[in-house]
């Protein structure tokens, strides 16, 4: 489908040369997170906080109200939420992860377990740095890059409640939905899933909590994949799901088109009152969160217009058709394509690299250095870790590599370039190396993790 808009702004690529490249990779010690944004020549490294607004939405940035309390547009901002997700409690701050820390800084304890589909990391590392567990129990299928269920995103009501009785309702203080499932591939859950955790949910007392950050994309695939769908909008779909649970965590940085923001968003009072107070401690007033005035009325303005169902179908089709492209040509990919990014399965694409070695940053590493495309590994650089217990390493289900798409950011030519530097990449696979880290971080170590690569036995 062609763009459902035109350019009225454009941002000059710079052009890098190879040797550059080779420069910048050495300096960056192999991690794309430490080299200079302006030597990349398409940027597929996340698609949050990357997309470009739309005129209306500058326009609202004029229409800041930077009062410190009570700013108009938060008033815009937190009925625009109310009407979208039906939560009546908003609370913003200023993006994702400050939503989650609030939440399970306030409501979980030492010991507790918080299970979902897939935790995206810095997810995992906020329950973690409450001492909790986040347990992923996302179904089988969602494990297998191959298999073609058309939501693969959904969390296993079975595995749910068996693990709410092993570990006992008293230490699961809620469950998390990420929707659509970033680290299982950016696949989305259907409606029939989130009705059918909610009656697990309900079964035990457990509050159900959503991760909104690409809510719209989720409700675009139920509503071209979930029989009796097709003819609903996607955001009636979107308050029925929202409406099964008992709040949200968002990162605005996603689905609300805006490059900083999110929000927290609860059904009652019960956690608010404490969240709030740590707001202010550690965010900012309640009703700013540590955005400002015209933030909010960016992100109040990229929610509707990002439920505008032409604005999908160019979004989800874009990601679909780079998908394509790559599956035609035989290149290992999670399929079906989710919603916000094709995922190369590292494992497939490098079968000689040991996990061990790191196949996805291997991948990340000639992508850049061949063709200056920034992708992400969210593999075992990502989530790899030394069993507590045993001291043995524990790596992940599935090596990836996500091409994450910025929304409308990126013409289908780009896309093209994209495709066939992946595809020239396969192609000379034989010729890759694995990696060894020389140095990490104790906790997210994929940010700031230093590599080198093996020589060749
Ligand atoms: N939840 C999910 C599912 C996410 O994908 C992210 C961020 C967050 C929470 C945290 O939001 O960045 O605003 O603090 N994902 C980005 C990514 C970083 O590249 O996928 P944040």
């Amino acid at each position: 489908m062609q763009e459902p808009f035109r350019i009225k702004v454009v941002e000059p690529l710079r052009r890098v040369t190879r040797e550059e490249r080779e420069r910048l990779l050495a300096e960056a010690g192999l991690n794309l997170f430490a080299v200079p944004a302006e030597s990349v020549s398409v940027d597929l490294l996340t698609d949050s906080g990357t997309s470009a607004m739309s005129d209306r939405q500058w326009a609202g940035l004029m229409m800041g109200d930077e009062s410190y309390a009570c700013s108009r547009n938060f008033y815009h901002f937190r009925d625009t939420i109310r009407d979208i997700f039906g939560y009546p409690i908003v609370i913003p701050t200023h993006q994702g992860r400050a939503a989650e820390h609030l939440l399970f800084s306030s409501v979980l304890k030492s010991g507790d377990v918080v299970p979902g589909n897939t935790h995206f990391d810095t997810t995992r590392a906020n329950i973690e740095h409450q001492g909790a567990e986040a347990r992923d129990l996302v179904i089988d299928e969602g494990l297998d890059p191959s298999c073609l269920h058309p939501f693969k995103g959904n969390l296993d009501p079975l595995k749910l409640d068996r693990t709410i009785r092993e570990v006992g309702r008293e230490r699961v203080p809620l469950v998390m939905l990420t929707v659509t499932n970033n680290s299982g591939g950016g696949q989305p859950v259907s409606l029939a899933n989130v009705r059918a955790v909610r009656e697990v949910c309900d079964r035990h007392g457990v509050p159900l909590i959503f991760d909104a950050c690409r809510f719209a994309e989720n409700c675009w695939f139920i509503r071209e994949r979930e029989p009796g769908c097709a003819q609903r909008s996607v955001k009636v779909i979107a308050r029925e799901l929202f409406s099964h649970g008992d709040g949200c965590t968002m990162s605005a940085k996603k689905d609300a088109l805006v490059n900083i923001g999110g929000f927290l968003a609860l059904k009652n009072e019960g956690w608010a009152e404490k969240i709030r107070n740590l707001l202010i401690l550690v965010e900012g007033f309640a009703t700013y969160g540590g955005l400002a005035g015209r933030d909010l009325e960016a992100i109040a303005i990229g929610l509707t217009e990002v439920l505008d169902e032409d604005y999908l179908a160019y979004r989800v089709g874009q990601v679909a058709y780079l998908g394509g492209l790559l599956d035609e040509a035989g290149v290992p990919i999670v399929k079906p394509v989710g919603g916000h990014a094709v995922y190369l399965d590292a494992r497939a694409f490098l079968p000689d690299v040991p996990q061990s070695q790191f196949p996805g940053q291997a991948l990340v590493v000639a992508l850049y250095r061949e063709f200056g495309i920034r992708a992400v590994e969210i593999g075992s650089l990502m989530f790899g870790h030394r069993d507590p217990k045993t001291g043995e390493w524990v790596f992940p289900k599935l090596d990836l590599v996500r091409l994450a798409i910025p929304r409308r950011v990126y013409t289908n030519e780009h896309m093209r370039y994209v495709a066939e530097s992946v595809i020239a990449l396969h192609r000379e696979r034989g010729r890759l190396r694995g990696l060894r880290i020389i140095w990490e971080a104790p906790a997210l170590r994929h940010f700031t993790a230093r590599l080198e690569e093996l020589v060749r036995p």
